[in-house]
C-alpha cells in the first residue's frame, strides 16, 4: 500500500506531463471537437480489422509494446526520417515548392506529431475519436488538408501508392527497438505482427479520401 502511494503521484504526474506535451504540440489535433466525423464507422473498423485477421492478441502485443517505445521514439525517429530523407521519391514531398529543397520547418513540426502517433499506435484505443483522427490524417496526406495545418508551401499531396508501401520500411526498422528492453523472440515477433497489421490498417483507412465516391 505504501508502495502504491509512493507509485501512483508519479504515474499520474507521467500521464500529465504526457497529455500536456500532447496539447503543446501545433496541429496535433487528436480529440478536438473541430475535427470531423469520420465516413466509416465503428463497425466498418471491425470488419476491416476481421479481414486483417487484427485480433485481441494483436491489441494485447500493441499495448505491451507502449512501454518498450515510450522513451525511444526519437532514436525511432532517427531511422524513419533518415530513410525519408536519403529517398528522393519520399523527401519531394516535404520540399518546398519555391525553393525545389525539402523544408526543415515543415519536417520538424510533423516529426513531433509523428512522436504521438507512435504511442497512439500502441496504446490501440479504437474508439470514435481514433477513427476520426484516423480520417483527418488520411486528409493530411491527401490534396484537402496537406500543408495546411503548418501553413507550409510543398507539393499538393502524398501520391497515395507510397502510403502503404511505408508499411514495411516503418515496421522493419521498429523490429529492433521492440527487441531493446528484453522482451521474449516470441513476444517481439507478436508486437512486430501485431504493429505490421495495424500500420496497414491505418494506411488502409488513410485511403478514403484518395478513393472515388462510393468505393471505399
Ligand atoms: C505507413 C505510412 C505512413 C505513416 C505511418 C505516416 C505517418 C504520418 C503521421 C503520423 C503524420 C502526422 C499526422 C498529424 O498531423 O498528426 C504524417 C504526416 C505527413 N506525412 Fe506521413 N505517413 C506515412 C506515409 C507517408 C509517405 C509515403 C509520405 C511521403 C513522403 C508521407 C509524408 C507526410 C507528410 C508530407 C506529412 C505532413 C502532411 C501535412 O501537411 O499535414 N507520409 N504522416
Amino acid at each position: 500500500m505504501q508502495l502504491l502511494q509512493a507509485i501512483l503521484p508519479r504515474l499520474s504526474f507521467g500521464v500529465v506531463a504526457a497529455e500536456a506535451a500532447r496539447q503543446a504540440t501545433p496541429g496535433y489535433n487528436y480529440g478536438h471537437a473541430t475535427l470531423a466525423r469520420a465516413p466509416y464507422s465503428l463497425a466498418d473498423l471491425a470488419a476491416l480489422q476481421k479481414a486483417l485477421l487484427f485480433g485481441d492478441d494483436d491489441v494485447l502485443a500493441l499495448r505491451q509494446s507502449a512501454a518498450i517505445l515510450a522513451d525511444q521514439t526519437d532514436a525511432i525517429l532517427d531511422v524513419w526520417y533518415g530513410f525519408v530523407a536519403s529517398t528522393p521519391e519520399l523527401v519531394v514531398f516535404f520540399g518546398n515548392t519555391r525553393t525545389g529543397e525539402p523544408d526543415p520547418a515543415y519536417l520538424e513540426a510533423v516529426r513531433k506529431r509523428f512522436a504521438h502517433w507512435i504511442l497512439d499506435t500502441a496504446e490501440a484505443r479504437y474508439d470514435q475519436t481514433w477513427l476520426d483522427y484516423q480520417y483527418e490524417i488520411g486528409l493530411r496526406h491527401s490534396k484537402f488538408k496537406k500543408n495546411r495545418t503548418d501553413g507550409v508551401q510543398s507539393t499538393a499531396q502524398v501520391n497515395f501508392r507510397y502510403i502503404p508501401a511505408l508499411t514495411i520500411p516503418i515496421t522493419t526498422t521498429l523490429r529492433p527497438f521492440l527487441a531493446q528492453k528484453g522482451a521474449s523472440a516470441n513476444d517481439v515477433e507478436r508486437m512486430h505482427a501485431a504493429w505490421v497489421k495495424s500500420v496497414l490498417l491505418q494506411a488502409i483507412l488513410w485511403s478514403q479520401p484518395y478513393v472515388r465516391e462510393g468505393e471505399f
